[in-house]
């Protein structure tokens, strides 16, 4: 009996430590996930600010297209006058053609954000 009641202040002894280390675990599981969410919130910088697209045409489009789309610099096209889908923008945006360089650097996201900015140098 004794024995067994030793046994027994030592399971009651133990059960707070243990307690605590579970806590301990779950805390830093806890800990690792929130941590590893607010990663994944901050990496992909989106360009679907419009100021951002802007900044992205006049890198990436203005050269040739001009602020407003209709510089025409090597043989451009009128981006103002344009009548093609905006499926089509988005092929010339990622291939390219002709004189028009590819994009193979920018994000589906982007080119989509491009190609609404180019449809809307159309007037409206
Ligand atoms: C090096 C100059 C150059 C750059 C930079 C350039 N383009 Fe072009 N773009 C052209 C040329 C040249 C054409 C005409 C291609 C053809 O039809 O042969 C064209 C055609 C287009 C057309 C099709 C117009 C039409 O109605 O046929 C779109 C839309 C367009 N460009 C959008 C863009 C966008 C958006 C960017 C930036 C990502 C860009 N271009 C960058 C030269 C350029």
């Amino acid at each position: 009996m004794t024995r067994l009641y030793q046994m027994m202040s030592a399971f009651n002894h133990c059960t707070p430590v243990l307690k605590f280390i579970m806590l301990l675990f779950v805390l830093v599981v806890f800990n690792g996930c929130t941590s590893s969410t607010g990663q994944q919130e901050s990496t992909p910088i989106q360009q679907t600010d419009s100021a951002q697209v802007r900044q992205l045409f006049m890198a990436k489009c203005a050269i040739c297209h001009g602020e407003d789309g209709k510089l025409g610099i090597a043989n451009s096209k009128d981006l103002s006058v344009s009548q093609l889908s905006k499926d089509e923008v988005i092929a010339m945006i990622r291939y390219g053609k002709t004189t028009m360089p590819p994009q193979p650097a920018l994000s589906d996201e982007q080119i989509e954000s491009l190609a609404e900015y180019t449809l809307r140098l159309r007037p409206q």
